[in-house]
């Protein structure tokens, strides 16, 4: 039982373990940002826990040490008075430095965060809807200007502006493996500058309560080396391309007719709605809808016949389609690499 009880234990503390490192935790650091927060927080707690033990030894000593005379409880004693004053005045001297020492720690991780950001440095829009991030890479040139949605992919190893806004409610944007969390805020821009010096996949999670979906509003840094990155940008720049066989084609001929162009943006083609994901490139993201499915076939189709039943209370509404119909326009969009 003994046994049973303290291999169940070992089991629980490497559950538990396993969920500081991955692809979502601020303990697992992937970038300057999180790391200087990491060393912030383990230094916090190791300062406090230190001193949590000092104040319990502190307490028990007294308790558990016998008293060496037995004076009289009320007798006035001036040394042993004066002695306890100077304990007072060295403890709160002590604990009015440590705060400050620890206000000070905080002020300078900051500046380390502000100086991760450079004024030459990609910028990327990121605007918070419910319950779906809209990615938009700035570029002097306009027609480098690239929207997409729910998936960021940036060079590694180089600095990356983020300008954080919304267009409905407060979200917050959290990529914990790369940075602290910062609000999107409807009418305001905030700016987090992030840095991953791998590359890799990193999940981000909106932070800040936004409605019925709230947890399903995720997102991913798809981190590669510049020339990828590059490379992406220029794909995802082309129109989308045509329909590839007769199925694909009448999918694209139905996406046209029924209301999913009043929403959806599918470059090349005159479906040309913004309030709902870019879908020019749909089929080289990784989920759908922000994190909540995997991309495939069968989720795609799901998620266009069902959207209520996947995500209850997200703004895509249920278009009325027969089987013939719903293949059709999942056979289009799965072409949209
Ligand atoms: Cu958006 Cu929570």
């Amino acid at each position: 039982m003994k046994r049973l009880a303290s291999t169940g234990f070992g089991t629980a503390c490497v559950l538990f373990l396993q969920g500081c490192s991955g692809w979502q935790s601020a303990l697992d650091p992937k970038g300057p940002a999180a790391s200087e927060l990491a060393w912030l927080i383990w230094f916090f707690t190791a300062l406090c826990a230190v001193i949590w033990v000092l104040v319990m030894i502190a307490l028990a000593a007294p308790l558990l040490m016998r008293p060496r005379t037995r004076s009289e409880p009320l007798a006035l004693d001036a040394g042993a008075d004066h002695r306890k004053l100077r304990v007072i005045v060295i403890a709160v001297g002590l604990t009015a430095a440590i705060v400050v020492g620890l206000t000070l720690l905080s002020f300078f991780a900051n500046r380390t965060l502000a100086a991760i950001g450079s004024d030459a440095a990609l910028t990327i829009r990121v605007t918070g809807h419910q319950w779906w991030w809209e990615v938009r890479y700035e570029d002097a040139t306009p027609s480098r200007i690239l929207t997409t949605a729910n998936e960021i992919h940036i060079p590694a190893g180089e600095p990356v502006r983020l300008l954080l806004t919304s267009t409905d409610v407060i979200h917050s944007f959290w990529i914990p493996s790369l940075a602290g969390k910062l609000d999107l805020i409807p009418g305001h821009i905030n700016v987090l500058d992030i840095r991953a010096d791998k590359p890799g996949v990193y999940r981000g999670q909106c932070a800040e309560f936004c409605g019925a979906q709230h947890a399903n509003m995720g997102t991913f840094i798809i981190a590669e080396p510049r020339a990828k990155f590059d490379a992406w940008w220029n794909d995802q720049l082309q129109p989308a391309g045509p329909p590839t066989n007769g199925e694909a084609k009448n999918g694209a001929d139905l996406f046209l007719k029924r209301p999913c162009v009043m929403c959806h943006r599918i470059g090349g083609t005159p479906a040309g709605g913004t309030v709902a994901p870019d879908l020019t490139h749909v089929a080289s993201r990784q989920t759908i809808a922000a994190g909540t499915l995997m991309m495939s076939r069968g989720n795609l189709a799901a998620w266009i016949a069902d959207p209520q039943g996947v995500k209850p209370g997200s703004h895509m509404p249920v278009v009325e389609l027969n089987g013939d119909e719903l293949n059709a326009i999942v056979a289009y969009l799965e072409g949209l690499k």
